[in-house]
Protein backbone atom coordinates (compact mmCIF):
# COMPACT_ATOMS: atom_id res chain seq x y z
CA UNK A 1 0.00 0.00 0.00
CA UNK A 2 1.88 3.15 -0.90
CA UNK A 3 1.14 6.41 0.94
CA UNK A 4 2.03 8.33 -2.18
CA UNK A 5 -0.32 7.14 -4.77
CA UNK A 6 -3.21 7.13 -2.29
CA UNK A 7 -6.06 9.62 -3.07
CA UNK A 8 -6.66 13.08 -1.61
CA UNK A 9 -9.58 14.75 -1.46
CA UNK A 10 -9.91 18.72 -0.26
CA UNK A 11 -13.24 20.07 -0.23
CA UNK A 12 -14.64 19.29 -4.05
CA UNK A 13 -11.46 18.14 -5.61
CA UNK A 14 -10.83 14.54 -5.68
CA UNK A 15 -7.10 13.63 -6.38
CA UNK A 16 -6.02 10.22 -7.65
CA UNK A 17 -2.97 10.78 -5.74
CA UNK A 18 -0.66 13.00 -3.73
CA UNK A 19 1.94 13.63 -7.10
CA UNK A 20 1.37 17.36 -8.29
CA UNK A 21 2.94 19.64 -10.50
CA UNK A 22 3.90 22.73 -9.25
CA UNK A 23 3.74 26.19 -11.26
CA UNK A 24 6.41 26.21 -13.65
CA UNK A 25 6.57 29.52 -15.80
CA UNK A 26 7.27 28.87 -19.38
CA UNK A 27 7.97 32.46 -20.11
CA UNK A 28 6.27 31.38 -24.00
CA UNK A 29 3.25 33.74 -23.61
CA UNK A 30 2.55 36.96 -25.82
CA UNK A 31 0.26 39.67 -24.35
CA UNK A 32 -0.49 37.15 -21.69
CA UNK A 33 -2.41 34.93 -24.00
CA UNK A 34 -2.12 30.98 -24.12
CA UNK A 35 -0.96 29.44 -27.20
CA UNK A 36 -0.02 25.84 -28.27
CA UNK A 37 3.11 25.33 -26.48
CA UNK A 38 1.16 25.96 -23.32
CA UNK A 39 -1.72 23.62 -24.47
CA UNK A 40 0.43 20.65 -25.22
CA UNK A 41 2.79 21.14 -22.01
CA UNK A 42 0.33 21.42 -19.72
CA UNK A 43 -1.82 18.68 -20.82
CA UNK A 44 0.78 16.51 -21.44
CA UNK A 45 2.09 16.88 -17.54
CA UNK A 46 -1.51 16.12 -17.11
CA UNK A 47 -1.47 12.81 -19.01
CA UNK A 48 1.75 11.96 -17.06
CA UNK A 49 -0.14 10.93 -14.14
CA UNK A 50 -0.10 13.89 -11.52
CA UNK A 51 -3.71 13.96 -9.40
CA UNK A 52 -2.68 18.02 -9.77
CA UNK A 53 -1.60 20.41 -12.39
CA UNK A 54 -0.70 23.88 -11.03
CA UNK A 55 -0.38 26.39 -14.31
CA UNK A 56 2.26 28.68 -13.59
CA UNK A 57 2.33 32.15 -12.42
CA UNK A 58 -0.60 34.16 -13.92
CA UNK A 59 -0.02 37.53 -13.68
CA UNK A 60 -3.01 39.96 -12.18
CA UNK A 61 -2.40 42.83 -13.81
CA UNK A 62 0.22 43.82 -16.72
CA UNK A 63 2.82 45.46 -14.13
CA UNK A 64 2.53 41.93 -12.32
CA UNK A 65 4.04 39.76 -15.02
CA UNK A 66 7.81 38.88 -14.26
CA UNK A 67 8.42 39.10 -18.19
CA UNK A 68 6.87 40.28 -21.10
CA UNK A 69 6.53 36.40 -22.04
CA UNK A 70 4.61 35.61 -18.69
CA UNK A 71 1.01 34.75 -18.93
CA UNK A 72 -1.99 37.27 -17.76
CA UNK A 73 -5.51 36.98 -16.11
CA UNK A 74 -6.64 40.72 -16.57
CA UNK A 75 -8.44 40.14 -19.53
CA UNK A 76 -11.77 37.76 -21.01
CA UNK A 77 -9.34 36.38 -23.70
CA UNK A 78 -6.49 35.30 -21.73
CA UNK A 79 -9.25 33.73 -19.56
CA UNK A 80 -10.53 31.82 -22.59
CA UNK A 81 -6.96 30.59 -23.66
CA UNK A 82 -7.13 29.45 -19.84
CA UNK A 83 -10.24 27.70 -20.41
CA UNK A 84 -8.76 24.99 -22.88
CA UNK A 85 -5.90 24.18 -20.57
CA UNK A 86 -8.28 23.83 -17.96
CA UNK A 87 -10.57 21.52 -20.00
CA UNK A 88 -7.59 19.73 -21.38
CA UNK A 89 -6.00 18.99 -17.77
CA UNK A 90 -9.53 17.63 -16.24
CA UNK A 91 -9.78 15.86 -19.43
CA UNK A 92 -6.69 13.41 -18.87
CA UNK A 93 -7.66 12.96 -15.05
CA UNK A 94 -6.00 15.30 -13.34
CA UNK A 95 -7.48 18.47 -11.53
CA UNK A 96 -6.57 21.62 -13.10
CA UNK A 97 -5.30 24.40 -10.69
CA UNK A 98 -3.72 28.00 -11.55
CA UNK A 99 -1.34 30.14 -9.18
CA UNK A 100 -2.60 33.98 -9.47
CA UNK A 101 0.18 36.55 -8.93
CA UNK A 102 2.30 39.89 -8.85
CA UNK A 103 5.65 39.56 -9.35
CA UNK A 104 6.20 43.27 -7.50
CA UNK A 105 10.04 44.78 -7.56
CA UNK A 106 11.19 41.48 -9.33
CA UNK A 107 9.01 42.40 -12.64
CA UNK A 108 10.27 43.57 -15.71
CA UNK A 109 12.88 40.93 -16.23
CA UNK A 110 14.03 39.07 -18.60
CA UNK A 111 13.33 35.43 -19.65
CA UNK A 112 16.12 32.81 -17.44
CA UNK A 113 17.74 31.85 -21.21
CA UNK A 114 17.80 35.50 -21.93
CA UNK A 115 19.64 36.94 -18.85
CA UNK A 116 17.41 36.61 -15.99
CA UNK A 117 18.44 39.71 -15.04
CA UNK A 118 16.16 43.51 -15.31
CA UNK A 119 15.24 44.73 -18.44
CA UNK A 120 16.99 47.61 -18.70
CA UNK A 121 15.25 51.02 -17.69
CA UNK A 122 15.46 52.66 -20.73
CA UNK A 123 14.49 49.53 -23.14
CA UNK A 124 10.93 49.97 -24.07
CA UNK A 125 10.34 46.25 -23.12
CA UNK A 126 10.28 47.08 -19.81
CA UNK A 127 8.42 48.74 -17.51
CA UNK A 128 8.04 50.60 -13.85
CA UNK A 129 8.00 48.03 -11.25
CA UNK A 130 6.31 48.38 -7.60
CA UNK A 131 7.29 47.00 -3.96
CA UNK A 132 5.55 48.19 -0.32
CA UNK A 133 9.35 50.56 -0.36
CA UNK A 134 11.45 51.84 -2.71
CA UNK A 135 14.36 49.27 -2.13
CA UNK A 136 15.39 47.19 -4.46
CA UNK A 137 15.90 43.07 -4.44
CA UNK A 138 19.69 43.60 -5.87
CA UNK A 139 22.36 41.55 -8.03
CA UNK A 140 20.39 40.74 -11.03
CA UNK A 141 17.06 42.31 -10.23
CA UNK A 142 18.76 45.84 -9.17
CA UNK A 143 15.79 47.98 -10.34
CA UNK A 144 14.45 50.75 -7.68
CA UNK A 145 10.96 49.95 -7.12
CA UNK A 146 8.06 52.73 -6.82
CA UNK A 147 7.04 52.29 -3.50
CA UNK A 148 3.40 51.36 -3.63
CA UNK A 149 0.54 54.77 -2.56
CA UNK A 150 -2.58 53.16 -0.73
CA UNK A 151 -4.94 53.33 -3.97
CA UNK A 152 -2.43 51.31 -5.62
CA UNK A 153 -2.65 48.61 -2.76
CA UNK A 154 -6.76 48.83 -3.59
CA UNK A 155 -5.90 48.03 -6.77
CA UNK A 156 -3.96 45.11 -6.68
CA UNK A 157 -6.36 43.34 -4.34
CA UNK A 158 -8.86 43.94 -6.72
CA UNK A 159 -7.29 42.99 -9.38
CA UNK A 160 -6.09 39.69 -7.77
CA UNK A 161 -9.98 39.97 -7.01
CA UNK A 162 -10.98 39.76 -10.55
CA UNK A 163 -8.40 37.26 -11.82
CA UNK A 164 -10.29 34.74 -9.45
CA UNK A 165 -13.34 35.46 -10.83
CA UNK A 166 -12.09 34.95 -14.44
CA UNK A 167 -10.05 31.50 -13.05
CA UNK A 168 -13.18 30.17 -11.95
CA UNK A 169 -14.90 31.13 -15.14
CA UNK A 170 -12.38 29.71 -16.98
CA UNK A 171 -13.33 26.50 -15.01
CA UNK A 172 -10.26 25.90 -12.62
CA UNK A 173 -10.71 24.09 -9.63
CA UNK A 174 -8.13 24.61 -7.33
CA UNK A 175 -6.59 28.24 -6.59
CA UNK A 176 -3.09 28.83 -5.60
CA UNK A 177 -2.17 32.42 -4.56
CA UNK A 178 1.75 33.50 -5.09
CA UNK A 179 2.53 34.47 -1.67
CA UNK A 180 5.86 33.18 -2.52
CA UNK A 181 9.38 33.74 -3.51
CA UNK A 182 9.54 37.59 -3.10
CA UNK A 183 7.47 38.62 -5.25
CA UNK A 184 5.00 41.84 -3.96
CA UNK A 185 2.92 39.22 -1.11
CA UNK A 186 6.20 38.23 -0.09
CA UNK A 187 7.71 41.50 -0.15
CA UNK A 188 5.14 43.07 2.02
CA UNK A 189 5.59 40.48 4.78
CA UNK A 190 9.31 40.63 4.62
CA UNK A 191 11.06 43.03 6.93
CA UNK A 192 14.00 43.13 4.34
CA UNK A 193 11.83 44.86 1.48
CA UNK A 194 8.76 46.31 3.50
CA UNK A 195 10.27 49.35 5.75
CA UNK A 196 6.56 51.18 5.37
CA UNK A 197 5.83 53.13 8.58
CA UNK A 198 2.00 53.17 7.47
CA UNK A 199 -0.18 50.69 8.41
CA UNK A 200 0.64 48.16 5.63
CA UNK A 201 4.25 48.41 7.58
CA UNK A 202 5.94 48.07 10.75
CA UNK A 203 4.61 44.88 12.98
CA UNK A 204 3.24 41.92 12.25
CA UNK A 205 -0.16 43.34 11.65
CA UNK A 206 1.07 45.48 9.01
CA UNK A 207 3.24 43.90 7.38
CA UNK A 208 1.04 40.74 6.94
CA UNK A 209 -2.44 43.62 5.90
CA UNK A 210 -1.97 43.48 2.30
CA UNK A 211 -1.86 39.44 1.97
CA UNK A 212 -4.83 38.77 4.63
CA UNK A 213 -6.86 41.68 2.64
CA UNK A 214 -5.59 40.24 -0.45
CA UNK A 215 -6.77 36.33 1.07
CA UNK A 216 -10.32 37.75 1.99
CA UNK A 217 -10.86 39.78 -1.21
CA UNK A 218 -10.09 36.27 -3.08
CA UNK A 219 -12.27 34.19 -0.88
CA UNK A 220 -15.19 36.59 -1.39
CA UNK A 221 -14.92 35.56 -5.38
CA UNK A 222 -13.78 31.69 -4.77
CA UNK A 223 -16.23 28.85 -4.59
CA UNK A 224 -16.37 27.30 -0.96
CA UNK A 225 -16.46 24.09 -2.59
CA UNK A 226 -12.95 24.11 -4.47
CA UNK A 227 -9.53 24.34 -2.44
CA UNK A 228 -8.20 27.79 -1.73
CA UNK A 229 -4.51 27.61 -1.57
CA UNK A 230 -1.54 29.92 -1.40
CA UNK A 231 2.50 29.09 -1.68
CA UNK A 232 4.02 31.11 0.81
CA UNK A 233 7.68 31.72 1.87
CA UNK A 234 7.92 30.66 5.54
CA UNK A 235 11.96 30.83 5.90
CA UNK A 236 14.39 33.29 4.51
CA UNK A 237 17.60 31.88 5.28
CA UNK A 238 19.30 35.36 6.58
CA UNK A 239 20.41 33.89 10.05
CA UNK A 240 17.15 34.70 12.06
CA UNK A 241 15.24 31.24 10.67
CA UNK A 242 13.22 30.63 14.41
CA UNK A 243 12.36 33.72 13.85
CA UNK A 244 10.69 34.32 10.79
CA UNK A 245 9.20 30.80 11.39
CA UNK A 246 7.44 31.50 14.25
CA UNK A 247 6.44 35.01 12.50
CA UNK A 248 5.47 32.97 9.05
CA UNK A 249 3.43 30.57 11.33
CA UNK A 250 1.43 33.12 13.02
CA UNK A 251 0.24 34.66 9.51
CA UNK A 252 -0.37 30.97 8.32
CA UNK A 253 -3.17 30.57 11.41
CA UNK A 254 -4.28 33.69 10.33
CA UNK A 255 -4.67 32.21 6.55
CA UNK A 256 -6.75 29.26 8.25
CA UNK A 257 -9.33 31.92 9.79
CA UNK A 258 -9.18 33.86 6.49
CA UNK A 259 -10.19 30.44 4.81
CA UNK A 260 -7.49 28.98 2.99
CA UNK A 261 -7.38 25.42 2.84
CA UNK A 262 -3.98 24.11 2.27
CA UNK A 263 -0.87 26.20 1.98
CA UNK A 264 2.33 25.23 -0.35
CA UNK A 265 5.75 25.77 1.43
CA UNK A 266 8.17 27.62 0.43
CA UNK A 267 11.02 30.02 0.80
CA UNK A 268 10.77 33.38 0.87
CA UNK A 269 13.35 34.60 -1.77
CA UNK A 270 13.59 38.12 -0.84
CA UNK A 271 17.13 38.57 -0.61
CA UNK A 272 20.00 37.59 -2.72
CA UNK A 273 22.45 36.20 -0.22
CA UNK A 274 20.08 34.03 1.77
CA UNK A 275 21.88 30.65 2.61
CA UNK A 276 19.26 28.08 1.25
CA UNK A 277 20.66 24.84 2.69
CA UNK A 278 19.51 22.83 -0.86
CA UNK A 279 19.33 18.97 -0.78
CA UNK A 280 16.97 16.17 -1.12
CA UNK A 281 13.75 17.19 0.82
CA UNK A 282 15.09 19.83 2.35
CA UNK A 283 11.97 21.57 3.20
CA UNK A 284 10.02 18.21 4.46
CA UNK A 285 10.63 19.00 8.37
CA UNK A 286 9.76 22.58 7.33
CA UNK A 287 6.60 21.47 5.39
CA UNK A 288 5.76 19.48 8.56
CA UNK A 289 6.24 21.81 11.33
CA UNK A 290 3.87 24.16 9.55
CA UNK A 291 1.44 21.81 9.18
CA UNK A 292 1.42 20.76 12.92
CA UNK A 293 1.43 24.02 14.23
CA UNK A 294 -0.80 26.14 11.95
CA UNK A 295 -3.37 23.19 11.67
CA UNK A 296 -3.33 23.60 7.82
CA UNK A 297 -2.87 20.61 5.17
CA UNK A 298 0.44 21.38 2.63
CA UNK A 299 1.80 20.70 0.17
CA UNK A 300 6.03 21.02 -0.38
CA UNK A 301 8.95 20.98 -3.58
CA UNK A 302 12.40 21.33 -3.90
CA UNK A 303 14.32 18.80 -4.23
CA UNK A 304 11.82 15.71 -3.79
CA UNK A 305 12.13 13.31 -6.86
CA UNK A 306 13.52 10.12 -5.50
CA UNK A 307 10.54 7.31 -4.95
CA UNK A 308 11.91 6.75 -1.46
CA UNK A 309 11.83 10.27 -0.52
CA UNK A 310 8.30 10.83 -2.29
CA UNK A 311 7.00 8.20 -0.62
CA UNK A 312 8.26 9.18 2.94
CA UNK A 313 7.33 12.75 3.18
CA UNK A 314 3.59 11.34 2.75
CA UNK A 315 3.49 8.08 4.63
CA UNK A 316 5.44 10.04 7.87
CA UNK A 317 2.57 12.75 7.15
CA UNK A 318 4.84 15.52 6.80
CA UNK A 319 3.28 16.54 3.47
CA UNK A 320 -0.37 15.65 2.13
CA UNK A 321 1.14 16.75 -1.10
CA UNK A 322 4.52 16.05 -3.06
CA UNK A 323 5.02 18.57 -5.65
CA UNK A 324 7.53 17.46 -8.15
CA UNK A 325 8.45 19.91 -10.60
CA UNK A 326 11.72 19.34 -12.71
CA UNK A 327 11.79 15.67 -12.76
CA UNK A 328 8.03 16.21 -14.52
CA UNK A 329 9.72 18.40 -17.18
CA UNK A 330 12.37 15.65 -18.29
CA UNK A 331 9.95 13.08 -18.07
CA UNK A 332 6.30 14.23 -17.80
CA UNK A 333 5.59 10.34 -17.18
CA UNK A 334 7.57 10.85 -14.14
CA UNK A 335 4.27 9.02 -11.96
CA UNK A 336 4.67 5.75 -14.14
CA UNK A 337 8.44 5.81 -13.02
CA UNK A 338 7.79 6.35 -9.15
CA UNK A 339 5.11 3.43 -9.04
CA UNK A 340 7.65 1.31 -10.97
CA UNK A 341 10.28 2.09 -8.36
CA UNK A 342 8.01 1.52 -5.55
CA UNK A 343 6.56 -1.78 -6.94
CA UNK A 344 3.20 -0.85 -7.86
CA UNK A 345 1.98 -2.14 -10.51
CA UNK A 346 2.28 1.13 -12.68
CA UNK A 347 0.14 0.44 -15.57
CA UNK A 348 -2.89 2.74 -14.53
CA UNK A 349 -0.89 5.33 -14.56
CA UNK A 350 -0.52 5.75 -17.85
CA UNK A 351 -3.49 6.75 -19.86
CA UNK A 352 -4.89 3.66 -22.10
CA UNK A 353 -3.22 4.39 -25.57
CA UNK A 354 0.28 3.98 -23.43
CA UNK A 355 -0.53 1.44 -21.01
CA UNK A 356 -1.55 -1.18 -23.59
CA UNK A 357 1.80 -1.18 -24.92
CA UNK A 358 4.49 -0.20 -22.37
CA UNK A 359 2.48 -2.97 -19.59
CA UNK A 360 4.60 -5.60 -22.16
CA UNK A 361 7.56 -3.75 -22.81
CA UNK A 362 10.29 -2.79 -20.16
CA UNK A 363 12.31 0.15 -20.65
CA UNK A 364 15.90 -0.31 -18.69
CA UNK A 365 16.77 3.21 -18.30
CA UNK A 366 15.69 3.25 -15.12
C1 LIG B 1 11.09 26.44 -15.14
C2 LIG B 1 10.60 26.74 -13.76
C3 LIG B 1 9.61 27.71 -13.59
C4 LIG B 1 9.12 27.98 -12.30
N1 LIG B 1 8.07 28.84 -12.17
C5 LIG B 1 7.45 28.96 -10.97
C6 LIG B 1 6.22 29.66 -10.87
O1 LIG B 1 5.63 30.10 -11.84
N2 LIG B 1 5.68 29.78 -9.63
C7 LIG B 1 6.26 29.23 -8.51
O2 LIG B 1 5.73 29.37 -7.41
N3 LIG B 1 7.40 28.52 -8.61
C8 LIG B 1 7.99 28.35 -9.80
N4 LIG B 1 9.10 27.54 -9.92
C9 LIG B 1 9.51 26.71 -8.78
C10 LIG B 1 8.84 25.32 -8.89
O3 LIG B 1 7.45 25.43 -8.67
C11 LIG B 1 9.42 24.31 -7.89
O4 LIG B 1 9.22 24.77 -6.58
C12 LIG B 1 10.91 24.10 -8.11
O5 LIG B 1 11.16 23.69 -9.43
C13 LIG B 1 11.46 23.06 -7.13
O6 LIG B 1 10.85 21.81 -7.29
P1 LIG B 1 11.66 20.64 -8.03
O7 LIG B 1 12.92 20.44 -7.22
O8 LIG B 1 10.75 19.45 -7.98
O9 LIG B 1 11.96 21.10 -9.41
C14 LIG B 1 9.64 27.29 -11.18
C15 LIG B 1 10.65 26.35 -11.38
C16 LIG B 1 11.12 26.05 -12.65
C17 LIG B 1 12.17 24.98 -12.82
Amino acid sequence: MSSLFSPFTLKDARLRNRIAVPPMCQYSATDGLVNDWHLSHYASLARGGAALVIVEATAVSPEGRITPACLGLWSDEQAAGLARIAAAIRAAGAVPGIQIGHAGRKASANSPWEGDDHIPADDPRGWETLSPSAIAFGANLPRMPTEMGTDDIARVTRDFAAATRRAREAGFEWLELHFAHGYLAQSFFSPHANQRCDGYGGDHAGRARFLLETLAAVRAEWPERLPLTARFGVIEYDGRDEETLADSIELVREFRAGGLDLLNVSVNFCIPTAKVPWGPAFLAPIAERVKREAGLPVASSWGIERAADAERVVADGQMDLVMIGRAMLANPHYPYALAKKLGLDPSWVLPAPYAHWLERYRLEAD
